[in-house]
C-alpha cells in the first residue's frame, strides 16, 4: 500500500495569502495541514508516500525534506500546470507501479484519521473505495448514488436533485485498474480531468467502487472560513499542554485547555482555551479567547482576540475593538495609529478582505 498526496493546485480562495505560501502548509492549530495529512497516513501503516507538487515545490519540500522525521518515505511528483485531481494520478503511475494506495487531498482535514478505512480496502477485493460524508446540503458537492448492494452507481457533481445527503470527501482508495480510467478519461468543460469522471469509468466498467462512510468531521480547507472551522475542531481534538520552557506570569490566568508551545510568554494575561500559542509568543496586557491559534514568534500586545489564526511573526498591538474570525498571515503588523488625522489606514495585499 501506498499514499498519494495532493499538494500542487492554485489555492485561488485563499488569496493573498497563497500568493506567498502553499496552503497546505498553513497550519491549523499550530501544525501544517499537510503534516496532519502525513500523520494520518503514517498512523494507518503507509510508509512510501508520494506527494504531488506545483509552483511550491521548493517551499513543501523544504518544509518536509525527505520525510524522515515522520518516518515515511516521500517522493515529489512535478505537476507542471493543476490539469485537475486524474491528471495528478496519471503523472503518479510510475511511482505508483502496480501498488493498491490511498489518495488524499493535502489540504483536508478529517477527525480519527483513515486506519479502519484503510483495513476495509485491504480486506476486500475492491477495485476502489471512496470516503462520503453525510452532508446537509449535499446540492454544493459531488454526491453518490448507491445501489442495492450498497456499491456505488453513480457519482454526480452538485446535483439539483440530490439521490443521496451522501457527498465525496477527498480520500480515495484505488488498485491499478484507477490507470485504465486515468489514461482514457477526456478533460471536463472546466478543463480538468476529473476524478469523479475517472471513478464512473471504473464503475462503467464493470469495476468495483464501494463507499466508506465518514461519520466524524471533515473539512476542505480551500476558503478561510474553512480554515477557521478546522481550527476549532482541532483545538478540541488536542491534549493540553504547557511546555516547560514557557512562562506565565503571576498576574496572568491561562486555564486547563491552552497549549503553550516552547519559550512561550503570558504576561499581565487572560487566555481561555481551547488555544494555542506558538513557540517564542508573547502575550501581553492581552485576552486570547477560545479557538485561538497564534504561530510562532508572534507579539499580541493590548489586544483582544478570539477564534482567530495569526501566522508566524506577527504583531497585534493596541486596537480597540476585540479581533475576531480572522485568519492573518505572516510577519503582518496590525496596530493603532497614534497619528492625525485619525482614520483607517492600511497596506492591503491584493485579494485581501478587511471588515471595518
Ligand atoms: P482544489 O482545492 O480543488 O484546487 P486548488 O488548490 O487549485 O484551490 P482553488 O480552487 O482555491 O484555486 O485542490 C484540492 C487539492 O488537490 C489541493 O491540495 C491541491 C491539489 N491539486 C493538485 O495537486 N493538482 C491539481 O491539478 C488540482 C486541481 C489540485
Amino acid at each position: 500500500m501506498k499514499g498519494l498526496i495532493l499538494s500542487g493546485g492554485k489555492g485561488t480562495r485563499l488569496y493573498p495569502l497563497t500568493y506567498t505560501r502553499a496552503k497546505q502548509l498553513i497550519p491549523v492549530a499550530n501544525k501544517p495541514v499537510l503534516v496532519r495529512v502525513i500523520e494520518a497516513i503514517r498512523e494507518a501503516g503507509v510508509r512510501e508516500v508520494g506527494i504531488v507538487v506545483g509552483p511550491t515545490a521548493a517551499e513543501i519540500q523544504d518544509a518536509l525534506g525527505d520525510g524522515s522525521e515522520w518516518d515515511v518515505a516521500l517522493s515529489y511528483i512535478h505537476q507542471a500546470s493543476p490539469d485537475g485531481l486524474a491528471h495528478a494520478v496519471k503523472i503518479s503511475q510510475e511511482f505508483l507501479d502496480d501498488d493498491p494506495f490511498v489518495m488524499f487531498l493535502g489540504d483536508n482535514v478529517i477527525e480519527g484519521g483513515i486506519s479502519s478505512l484503510i483495513r476495509d480496502f485491504a480486506d476486500k477485493q475492491w477495485n476502489s473505495q471512496i470516503v462520503l460524508k453525510e452532508v446537509e446540503n449535499p446540492s454544493e458537492y459531488g454526491v453518490a448514488k448507491m445501489r442495492s448492494d450498497g456499491s456505488i452507481e453513480q457519482l454526480i457533481e452538485k446535483p439539483k436533485s440530490p439521490p443521496s445527503n451522501l457527498a465525496l470527501v477527498g480520500i480515495y482508495m484505488f488498485d491499478h485498474h484507477i490507470f485504465k480510467a486515468v489514461n482514457d478519461i477526456k478533460p471536463s468543460a472546466r478543463g480538468e480531468y476529473e476524478i469523479t469522471d475517472a471513478i464512473q469509468w471504473l464503475i462503467d466498467q464493470g469495476y468495483m467502487v464501494f463507499p466508506h462512510i465518514h461519520r466524524g468531521w471533515w473539512i476542505d480547507t480551500g476558503k478561510p472560513t474553512d480554515m477557521l472551522e478546522a481550527n476549532s475542531y482541532v483545538l478540541e481534538e488536542i491534549t493540553p499542554c504547557l511546555h516547560a520552557t514557557a512562562a506565565i506570569d503571576s498576574d496572568s490566568s491561562v486555564d486547563s485547555r491552552v497549549t503553550l508551545q516552547a519559550g512561550a510568554q503570558i504576561v499581565n494575561s487572560i487566555i481561555r482555551g481551547p488555544t494555542i500559542i506558538g513557540r517564542d509568543t508573547l502575550i501581553e496586557n492581552s485576552y486570547i479567547g477560545p479557538f485561538t491559534s497564534i504561530y510562532n514568534g508572534c507579539q499580541i500586545r493590548d489586544c483582544e482576540i478570539e477564534r482567530s489564526i495569526i501566522l508566524e511573526n506577527s504583531r497585534v498591538t493596541n486596537i480597540d475593538s476585540t479581533l475576531r474570525d480572522s485568519l492573518i498571515g505572516r510577519n503582518a503588523s496590525v496596530k493603532r495609529s497614534g497619528s492625525k488625522p485619525s482614520g483607517i489606514k492600511m497596506n492591503l495585499g491584493d485579494h485581501s478582505t478587511l471588515w471595518v
